[in-house]
């Protein structure tokens, strides 16, 4: 990045939880990483931990996010430098302490540190509109909002986008957070049947532009399990998606893929044989 640009903190956000924000949180900021960029991935799920599990990095948490806030560490101290990716790094959260422990004069040191020091924060939120949520979006220059293809995911979007555009910092100065809607675990032969919401209902619903749609994918899943955000397999569809989000990200007009049925294909190649079958029928 350009070193008179400013950094960009970006929080990743949705109102139900459990619709993939810690998946979400560790492959932007690897591949954001990956492009260059100095990036680092704060866990703001104080209490549950989750997002050094998803980098693989859990045996190397020493001190955390709460350490730093409280002034018992130095925010060097706290930051675990990825293994597998340079200009990485990762400012884990408390396992032992409550989502309470964070507060907003904490919260405001250790972000004015972090972007002397990184190109991109990413922060990975916890569900629901309680304090956590608030201090996470607080900061945001830009949004990314995780949302599932079912009516109650949507709806929750829907009010944490009322949210962004009142309780955040940028709000208070009378500007805007830039915001993204980040479709995942879709399952375009289900939207094509009626049984979940379709891309095009849902970018509808919450009038956002999308900034990428993820495949629901079982190598979401073994990803995680072994500590290794998906977008470092770029032979998987989720991964494949992720990296569309980050060209994104940075302007590229990338087309979307995984949005069309995989049946349409069966059916184009069955109907070209039933063709074929039919005119050696007429010939004969
Ligand atoms: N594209 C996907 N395909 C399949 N499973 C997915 C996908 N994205 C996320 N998941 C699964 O959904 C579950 C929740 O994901 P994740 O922990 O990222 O959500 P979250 O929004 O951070 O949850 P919380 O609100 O509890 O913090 C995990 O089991 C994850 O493996
Ligand atoms: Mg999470």
């Amino acid at each position: 990045m350009n070193e008179t640009r400013q950094s960009q903190v970006i929080v990743i956000t949705s109102g139900k939880g459990g619709v993939g924000k810690t998946t979400s949180s560790s492959c932007i900021a690897t591949g954001l990483a990956k492009e260059g960029y100095r990036t680092v991935v704060v866990d703001f799920d104080i209490g549950l931990r989750n997002l050094d599990l998803h980098m693989g990095c859990e045996r190397r948490v020493v001190y955390d996010f709460i350490n730093v806030v409280n002034g018992d560490v130095k925010l060097h101290q706290a930051l675990i430098k990825d293994k597998r990716v340079s200009n990485l790094s990762i400012l884990p959260a408390s396992q032992t302490r409550d989502k309470d422990a964070l507060s907003k004069e904490g919260v405001n040191n250790v972000l004015s540190q972090l972007r002397e020091k990184f190109d991109f924060i990413i922060c990975d939120s916890p569900a629901g509109i309680e304090k956590g949520a608030f201090l996470a979006m607080y900061h945001a220059d830009q949004a990314i909002v995780v949302t599932n293809p079912e009516i109650s995911s949507v709806r929750d979007s829907d009010r944490i986008l009322g949210l962004l555009s009142t309780k955040t910092q940028k709000a208070e100065i009378g500007e805007q957070v830039k915001e993204h809607l980040l479709i995942t675990r879709y399952n375009a032969d289900r939207a094509e049947i009626g049984e979940m919401l379709s891309v095009k209902d849902i970018a509808a619903i919450l009038s956002i532009p999308l900034i990428g749609v993820i495949p629901e994918s079982e190598a979401v899943l073994t990803a995680s399990n072994i500590g290794n955000p998906v977008i470092n397999f770029p032979q998987t569809d989720a991964g494949q998606a992720y990296s569309d989000v980050i060209e994104r990200l940075l302007g590229k007009k990338t087309k979307l893929r995984f949005v069309s049925p995989k049946q349409q294909i069966w059916e184009k190649f069955l109907n070209v044989f039933k063709r074929d079958k039919s005119q050696q029928e007429e010939i004969l």
